[in-house]
């Protein structure tokens, strides 16, 4: 019988501290409670003991991670206090220089479950930065990125930016190792971690493009998963949605753009006053619904004729291959238009309340017109209809929250440049189609723009890069009754 594998070993770094955000501060209560608050927010983390509170108290400093990585109760009660720091998203963590306490490196996570972990590099290792690293200048400091990494690195050290460079060809470990300083290779092993670097073998050659993940990885443009992970919720830290930033700066533009200085031609004189067919009439009556009638939910019969109408398959044909060797492409012929006919976008229903379907996750297979069960968690169910309800800032949940999700391959396999730009405008069309054959039926619907495209990776354990949300749907009967012409 075969040894049971081991493990790759992936050890805690010995000079990483945890560190709480600078922003909050941590509020010890007589009681043993401990909270972290931010002016009038705050998150309490859970009753403590004064050992733990006192050692708590370093945190605003940073507290060294292998100080809390043993089996003693004060160090469990630690831990505990760490992780739920961490799963909140206050904690950064800093390595820092052995000689001068100095921030070599502070790592700003960037998704929910992010911790820093050394994944190990030996002297034969060879490394190479991920084609989607990329170093930038924010604010007053230099940080280093990747849509693929849990984590984004702010560089304190110069020296550091200069061996990041060399990566950009694949190095041996043991011949960068007798010029870097231990910290550093340090660093290189929580990057190899996050993506940020790549190890090669002997058959990865200059670990170009092909090198890098699977077949849906290797379809992906830089700056169209850049744009992907950076405009959705979920795999970033900055803020995300009406944030109103520099609304103080820069004054908003006008409703209506004002008009050129040439000639002016009146179109007013054709048009009728009153929209004279079903389709302009259609047009005005569309709006958005967001306040439901849980009392009298949509149907299965309605949301089957709603599908039915807007997203059905149509009919499927397929094309000669497009060059010698290849495969024929299969296509599809649906009510919405497609960029290139790929049709790469798919519906997934979080029901919440519709009558005679049970709630729960459900995926809609366009092909044979049929829903599709997918086991999610009852409270992944609800942290995702809470999110559109506060997107949409309703009095109650959708009772039907179309997730629009696009097999991102489907379009970069043909499209370089403008594979996801496509898809954007691809969801646009696909957004009015749903919000018409919404207000043809009498039911309410309403685009949402934000999507956490975590959370959906957790519901449908589909990875992030290869089937994704792009746009969100809300649809219900809405509380205040419909015109329906
Ligand atoms: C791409 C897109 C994203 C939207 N996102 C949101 C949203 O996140 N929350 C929301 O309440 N409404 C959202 N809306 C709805 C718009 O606010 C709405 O279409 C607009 O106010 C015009 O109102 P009407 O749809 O009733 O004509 C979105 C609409 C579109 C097209």
């Amino acid at each position: 019988m075969r040894a049971p594998r081991k493990k790759p070993t992936r050890k805690i770094a010995p000079d990483i501290a945890a560190r709480l955000s600078h922003r909050f501060s941590l509020q010890m209560q007589p009681d043993g409670n401990i909270a972290a608050s931010l002016g009038d927010y705050s998150v309490n983390l859970g009753q403590f003991s004064e050992a733990a509170m006192d050692r708590a108290r370093h945190l605003s400093a940073g507290l060294p991670l292998a100080s809390f990585a043993g089996k003693s109760i004060l160090a469990r009660e630690i831990d505990a206090l760490v992780h739920r720091l961490a799963r909140q998203g206050l904690l950064e963590y800093r390595l820092s220089s052995s000689r001068d306490e100095r921030d070599l490196v502070v790592i700003e996570p960037q998704v929910p479950d992010y911790w820093p972990r050394r994944a190990r590099l030996g002297s034969r290792d060879t490394v190479v930065l991920s084609r989607f690293a990329y170093l930038r200048r924010r604010g007053n400091e230099m940080v280093l990125e990747s849509p693929r990494a849990g984590a984004l690195f702010r560089i304190g050290d110069p020296a550091i930016a200069a061996t990041l460079a060399a990566l950009s060809q694949p190095r041996k470990i043991g011949k960068l190792n007798q010029k870097i300083a231990s910290s550093t290779l340090h660093l290189l092993e929580l990057l190899l971690d996050s993506q940020i670097l790549l190890k090669l073998d002997a058959k990865d050659g200059q670990g170009l493009r092909v090198n890098e993940g699977d077949g849906n990885l290797v379809l992906w443009d830089f700056h169209d998963l850049v744009f992907h992970t950076r405009s959705t919720e979920g795999r970033q830290a900055n803020p995300v949605g009406a944030a109103f930033t520099y609304a103080g700066v820069v004054p908003p533009s006008p409703a209506v753009r004002p008009p050129w200085a040439g000639s002016k031609i009146d179109l007013r004189k054709f048009s009728s006053p009153e929209p004279n067919s079903r389709f302009p009439k259609l047009l005005r009556e569309r709006h958005s619904t967001r306040d439901f009638d849980d009392k009298n939910p949509v149907t299965l019969g309605e949301l089957a004729q709603f599908l039915d109408t807007a997203a059905r398959v149509v009919s499927e044909w397929k094309s000669e291959p497009y060059f010698e060797g290849g495969s024929d492409v299969t296509y599809s012929t649906r009510p919405y238009p497609s960029a290139g006919s790929a049709y790469e976008l798919e519906l997934y229903l979080t029901v919440a309340n519709c009558d005679g379907l049970a709630r729960g996750l459900y995926h809609y297979d366009a092909g044979s017109h049929a829903l599709v069960a997918i086991s999610a968690s009852p409270q992944q169910l609800q942290a995702h209809l809470a999110a559109a309800q506060f997107a949409m800032d309703a009095p109650g949940q959708p009772q039907i929250l179309i997730t629009i999700a696009a097999r991102f391959g489907r379009v970069s396999w043909k499209y370089s440049s403008i594979a996801y730009s496509l898809i954007l405008k691809d969801v646009g069309s696909l957004i009015q189609t749903l919000y018409l054959a919404a207000t043809d039926m009498g039911l309410g619907g309403c685009a949402i723009g934000s999507t956490n495209i975590d959370l959906f990776a957790k519901m449908t354990e589909l990875e992030f890069h290869i089937e994704g949300p792009v746009g969100q749907f809300a649809l219900g009967r809405g509380r205040t009754p419909e015109v329906q012409g």
